[in-house]
């Protein structure tokens, strides 16, 4: 009796939450594509406060750039995990070209690039601003060679 009422909590459980279920096909690959995005948002999040220290909007935190290439190395491994369904075949709301899909590995590569980049710059921030700030152009060079090839221009 305490198992059947166990199964039947989980089993509700499942179906009331919102993801996954009672969607149509398009409704899940907008879910898919809005995933992936919702990592870029985050992996800007460390990278812009970056952006504002090269341009000089914030004062040079060593710590801080340390701290956050850290992440950025930490988060950019799953790009490739979260952009693994092709959502090619759908209208989307979405920047993603359908070129990713036929070039798994390079995409792949790239992304192991822009990592090996963002850890390069966690390590650069020990030589001190000058020797960071160099390692950060590099990483947004590897975030830039993906997005031209995998990424629709404005
Ligand atoms: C291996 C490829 C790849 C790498 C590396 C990559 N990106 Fe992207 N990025 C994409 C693609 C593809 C999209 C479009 C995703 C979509 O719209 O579904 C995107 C979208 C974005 C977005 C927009 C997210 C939104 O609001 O929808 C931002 C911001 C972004 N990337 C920042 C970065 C930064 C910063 C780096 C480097 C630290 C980086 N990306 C590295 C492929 C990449």
């Amino acid at each position: 009796m305490f198992k059947r009422f166990t199964t039947l909590v989980v089993c509700c459980a499942i179906l009331s939450t919102p993801a996954v279920w009672a969607q149509s096909a398009e409704e899940r690959a907008q879910a898919v594509a809005d995933t992936r995005q919702g990592l870029l948002k985050v992996v800007v999040s460390y990278f812009g406060p970056i952006v504002a220290m090269a341009r000089e909007q914030i004062p040079y935190d060593g710590d801080v750039v340390k701290n956050n290439a850290e992440k950025i190395a930490a988060l950019l491994p799953m790009i490739p995990d979260v952009f693994r369904n092709d959502t090619s075949s759908y209208e989307l709301d979405t920047e993603a070209l359908p070129d990713i899909w036929q070039n798994m590995d390079d995409f792949t590569d790239k992304t192991n690039n822009a990592t090996q980049a963002a850890q390069a710059l966690a390590a650069a921030t020990a030589e001190g601003q000058g020797a960071a700030m160099q390692a950060f152009g590099a990483l947004g060079g590897a975030c830039k060679a993906c997005h031209d090839n995998y990424r629709q221009q404005d």
